[in-house]
């Protein structure tokens, strides 16, 4: 589903991602994870065409988009969920909704609706509230229901567990899991390593730009000493237990 070569990308003439290769294939949940600034967020921005690529190829569905205009991305099939301002706070959760239900028939977009709230079923009874009234976890379900209301091949989510209370990690990772489980591919950026590895199937770990370890998630759990030494987390018993 996405295959990146040898690509080297940053901002203008600072490069900040360098010779990185991945590959998702089709129905993966994937993880990146890596310290704070060491170019997680650069390269979900890069896939949507929002920062320089100096070299490299990366191919989504088989076609080739480093460099295609981002407002292009999402009719390919790609649904991006940036970690900030991901839904519009003025707006009541159902205009939010609502909205990406746009080019959709009355049906369809009933259909679409019921679907998102069987998925998301906190939106249903926050449908009337203003979407900057969310708790943080609210807010991230809707921004997370308005990326699937664009019936994407692939989502990319970038510290979509950030900031959240325990039980809405949880909750946050189990709908991330479900829609996977639908089929939908998952690029999902972590800071918190030892939530996300209970529910993802590989991870990447990024360590100054470069790709500096990777393997399942199973490999990784059963691995503590090279999740610490790459990412400086302590992975303790009780976090590596399955969920
Ligand atoms: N818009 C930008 N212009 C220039 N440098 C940036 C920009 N955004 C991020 N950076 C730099 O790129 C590096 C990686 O940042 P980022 O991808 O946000 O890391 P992460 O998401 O892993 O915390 C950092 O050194 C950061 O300062
Ligand atoms: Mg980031």
């Amino acid at each position: 589903m996405l295959s990146i070569t040898d690509l080297t990308a940053g901002y203008g003439k600072l490069t900040i991602l360098h010779d990185i290769a991945l590959t998702v294939p089709a129905g993966q949940f994937a993880a990146i994870l890596g310290p704070n600034g060491s170019g997680k967020s650069t390269l979900l921005k890069t896939l949507v065409g929002l920062t320089t690529v100096e070299r490299g190829t990366i191919r989504f569905d088989g076609q080739p988009i480093a460099g295609r205009r981002t407002e292009t991305m999402r009719g390919l099939g790609l649904a991006y969920v940036p970690q900030r301002e991901n839904v519009f706070k003025s707006m009541t959760v159902r205009e939010n909704l609502l909205l990406a239900l746009r080019g959709l028939s009355r049906q369809e977009g009933v259909a679409a609706l019921d679907e998102c709230y069987s998925l998301f079923p906190v939106l249903k009874d926050r449908r009337p509230q203003c979407a900057g009234s969310l708790s943080g976890g609210e807010r991230q379900m809707l921004a997370i229901a308005l990326g699937w209301l664009a019936q994407p091949k692939l989502m990319l989510l970038d510290e979509p567990s950030a900031g959240l209370s325990p039980l809405f990690v949880i909750e946050v990772f189990r709908t991330l899991r479900a829609l996977c489980d639908t089929g939908i591919t998952l690029v999902v950026v972590e800071q918190n390593a030892r939530s996300v590895l209970r529910w993802c199937d590989y991870a990447y770990l990024l360590r100054e730009g470069q790709i500096a370890f990777q393997g399942t998630a199973a490999e990784l759990l059963a691995d503590e000493e090279t999740v610490k030494s790459y990412l400086g987390v302590k992975m303790t018993r009780k976090d590596a237990a399955p969920a």
